[in-house]
């Protein structure tokens, strides 16, 4: 099992690009997520930063101690909030309450017995018809024992159908150098 923390604390942290996905940045211009807004796993909080510029009220979420810290160290932007915990044990006051979440390399950072797990405690989050735009790596170009983990089209359909329908999705996503042609991102709202 991957020990986040010590990943930071090593500075072993090969995700960590500086800076928000360049694909959400985009698409929210079109489609802005509003209201109460949660991106689980958020690291040191750069797509946080990105959903904060639109006025939105934003909670990172993240395991790591450390991660948080280093998120909190960044000049606010506007509502956002940081709290370190387990997406798979959240705050019990959070149930139904987030009108949006915002996915990017949380979940393939879950080991992939968890998935169904995953699905679930995002949708119970979320308030009746609120959004997870996603940005899921289909393929990390590795067959590795560690994270990141791809997933397939399938797999996502039988993961998430159950609580959520898909409204909207993208390929070729604008990205970071190396995950060209690997992502795909979905917005779906749940059922
Ligand atoms: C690959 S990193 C990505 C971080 C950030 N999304 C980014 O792209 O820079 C995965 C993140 O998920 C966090 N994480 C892993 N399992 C988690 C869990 N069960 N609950 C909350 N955060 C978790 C880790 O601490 C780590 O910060």
């Amino acid at each position: 099992m991957t020990d986040w923390e010590q990943r930071y604390r090593t500075g072993d942290t090969p995700w960590e690009k500086g800076t928000a996905h360049p694909a959400p940045v985009a698409w929210l211009a079109q489609n802005p997520l509003t209201g109460r807004i949660l991106v689980p796993g958020c690291g040191s909080g750069h797509d946080v930063r990105a959903l904060a510029v639109t006025g939105a009220e934003v909670v990172g979420f993240d395991l790591a101690p450390s991660a948080v810290e280093a998120a909190r160290r960044f000049p606010p932007i506007g509502r956002e909030t940081y709290v370190c915990g387990d997406l798979f044990a959240p705050p019990e006051n959070w149930t139904g309450t987030f009108d949006g979440i915002f996915e990017h390399t949380c979940f393939c950072a879950i080991s992939p017995d968890r998935r169904t797990d995953y699905a679930a405690a995002v949708a119970k989050l979320l308030k009746s018809a609120g959004r997870l735009l996603a940005i899921f790596y289909l393929d990390p170009g590795h067959d590795g024992d560690g994270p990141p983990y791809g997933c397939s089209l399938d797999e996502l359909e039988t993961l998430f159908s159950p609580h959520f329908r898909l409204i909207e999705e993208q390929e070729n996503l604008p990205t970071f150098p190396g995950r060209e042609g690997r992502e795909i991102l979905r917005e779906l709202a749940k059922r």
